[in-house]
């Protein structure tokens, strides 16, 4: 629950941050990959960096919330299953919460200047540990619940059969090449396959 301190707060800056969001979003990422370079290494997909998307998503996501926590005070936690199962099948960790908030508030004091005195820093920390606990207390139902943690979820496959359906369609049949059981998928689970490009980047989509 957002503190009565942090919720006028964060209703008064609210309308700023969401003006500038695209701006913090562009130099939160710059920010993170300058620092955490292998975050761009079968972590964070370079195709959506490149289009916009997910810059838009997640500090998108941040505001969105924040925008609901101050409607209403219980936790929108149905804002973030399908987050959620997307950094499940990424084998995010809690530790890089850390990082996220790190640079997501180092973007948010560069962007907006002055106007982030240590009340609104203060404020927009507290939406933010709200939602990265959220998330992680989900994440981390979702891994055991298949018996993994954010170490194992990547493993192996070899593909044993190639099927063009159409001209532009393939089907690839996968193979389990480990001795680890092959298990049914959570309903709204992703499938994230991480695959070496020519440059030697690993690339991670999701499905
Ligand atoms: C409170 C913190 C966070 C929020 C609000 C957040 C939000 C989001 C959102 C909205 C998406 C898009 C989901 C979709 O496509 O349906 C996303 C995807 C993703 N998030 Fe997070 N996230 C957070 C923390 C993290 C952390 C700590 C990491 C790891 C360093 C991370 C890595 C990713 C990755 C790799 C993707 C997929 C992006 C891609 O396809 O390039 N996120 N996140």
């Amino acid at each position: 629950m957002l503190s009565d301190k942090a919720r006028p707060i964060v209703e008064a800056t609210l309308p700023v941050v969401g003006e500038h969001i695209e701006e913090i979003a562009n130099r939160f990422y710059a920010h993170m990959f300058a620092e955490h370079p292998d975050l761009q290494d079968g972590v964070f997909n370079r195709g959506n960096q490149a289009e916009g998307s997910q810059p838009k998503a997640l500090a998108g996501s941040v505001a969105v919330f924040a925008t609901a926590l101050v409607k209403d005070p219980q936790l929108p936690e149905r804002l973030l299953t399908r987050i959620a199962h997307k950094h499940a099948s990424l084998g995010i960790r809690p530790a890089q919460y850390q990082i996220v908030r790190d640079n997501l508030m180092w973007a948010i004091g560069d962007v907006l200047g002055d106007a982030v005195t240590t009340d609104v820093a203060a404020a927009w920390d507290e939406v933010y540990w709200l939602m990265a606990y959220a998330l992680i207390h989900q994440e981390r139902g979702l891994y055991s619940a298949r018996g993994v943690t954010a170490e194992r979820v990547w493993r192996q496959w070899a593909v044993s059969e190639k099927i063009q359906e159409t001209d532009d369609v393939v089907q690839f049949v996968m193979r389990r090449v480990d001795d680890r059981p092959v298990k049914t998928s959570l309903p709204g689970q992703y499938i994230t396959v991480n695959a070496p490009m020519p440059d030697g980047v690993r690339h991670a989509s999701s499905v």
